[in-house]
């Protein structure tokens, strides 16, 4: 189900305008935004980007946050998947073809879902290729405009040589890639290149800093060269899709020496690993019944458990959710039945 206009409706239905001029000029901007069990991620701040594209376009934001909110909502309940991307765009509208931007059209409002894909075991376990390209794109890359030609080019330069990004480089600095932020790391320093014209804001871009931060994980938000770029101890590239993706192959070549060359670095394992765990923490566990589940598990063999008292820590990769319950017991089998009964319901995995 998507929604075009004020309506919800199946893709197959939605019609636009030829003479919408997203489908003209590319005069239009879009968020997308991840959803964890049904949750959007960092709701408001995408948000937030989307007022600061509209405002740099000169298009008056046709909702107010709490609309937004409500349609991001009820696209993501109208869609089967747990986890899922919501796509949100807004254009100028349908007018007669003229470059300069006509007053008081109506914004045509779309949204749509698909299940969010977060890059594969393989791919966190060994990193991605990745080319360096001159970044040939216009000045104002922190516009997130649906105009991406420039972006699109470059990520097929890179897919015809089997890479998943190309990294981008102006002047002799690094930029971003095709479609995410870019952090490296020399000799234990996380580097990152400051916001400017020259690159999207990144949500998750954000999101890293602030674990960095939060680590005290040494870094530093500064122009990066390309010369720093290609010499690199690691490389990672981050999006609302890809998270924290280690790029270890580019140009061909190993990125790193020594005996992690080739291979995700240690910093990027870590931030890997802290980006999933904050996740869950404020996500919740992907299953979102879960605690509530063994709640009443535990309530049926010991009515006087108080939920409150649970406990809940998500494992390092916060792909789960470990609780611990106390419980006064009153017999041997009231253990056994509720051990049993645990190891049995379908969201556990295992009792300890
Ligand atoms: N792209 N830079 C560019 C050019 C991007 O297109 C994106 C995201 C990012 C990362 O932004 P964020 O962390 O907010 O996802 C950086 C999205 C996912 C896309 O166009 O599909």
């Amino acid at each position: 189900m998507i929604h075009l206009n004020g309506e919800f409706m199946p893709i197959e239905q939605a019609k636009i305008s030829v003479l919408d001029r997203g489908f003209i000029f590319g005069d239009g901007v879009y968020e997308v935004i991840p959803v964890y069990s049904r949750r959007p991620f960092r709701l408001e701040e995408h948000l937030a980007r989307l007022q600061a594209s509209l405002d740099a376009i000169r298009l008056a934001n046709p909702n107010p946050l709490a609309k937004w909110t409500e349609l991001v909502e009820k696209i993501i309940s109208g869609n089967p998947w747990e986890d899922q991307t919501v796509y949100l765009q807004v254009t100028r509208g349908a007018a007669k073809r003229d470059h300069a931007f006509p007053k008081g059209l109506k914004p045509t409002v779309f949204l749509m879902a698909s299940e969010l894909v977060t890059p594969s075991a393989d791919l966190v376990e060994n990193g991605a290729r990745a080319i360096v390209l001159p970044d040939f794109r216009w000045l104002r890359c922190d516009i997130k405009s649906t105009s991406l030609l420039g972006n699109c080019m470059l990520r097929t330069l890179a897919a015809d040589q089997g890479c998943v990004e190309a990294i981008l480089v102006r002047d002799g600095e690094l930029t971003e890639a095709s479609a995410s932020n870019v952090f490296i790391v020399k000799n234990g320093t996380v580097l990152a290149p400051p916001k400017s014209q020259l690159i999207l804001p990144g949500i998750t871009y954000d999101v890293v800093l602030e674990i960095l931060h939060a680590n005290a994980l040494p870094h530093e938000v500064r122009p990066v060269a390309e010369s720093e770029l290609r010499s690199a101890d690691e490389i990672w590239v981050t999006s609302s899709s890809r998270e924290v993706l280690a790029i270890t192959t580019l140009d061909g070549k190993p990125v790193g020496t020594g005996k992690d060359a080739g291979k995700p670095g240690p910093v990027c394992k870590r931030v890997h690993a802290l980006y999933q765990q904050y996740k869950a923490k404020v996500m919740g566990k992907t299953q979102a019944g879960f605690a509530q589940a063994v709640i009443e598990v535990v309530k049926r063999h010991a009515p006087d458990f108080d939920p409150a008292t649970l406990g809940m820590r998500p494992s390092r990769e916060g792909k789960y959710l470990s609780l611990t319950c106390n419980v006064r017991a009153v017999s041997r089998e009231q253990l056994d039945e509720l051990y049993r009964e645990l190891c049995d319901h379908p969201m556990v995995t295992m009792v300890l």
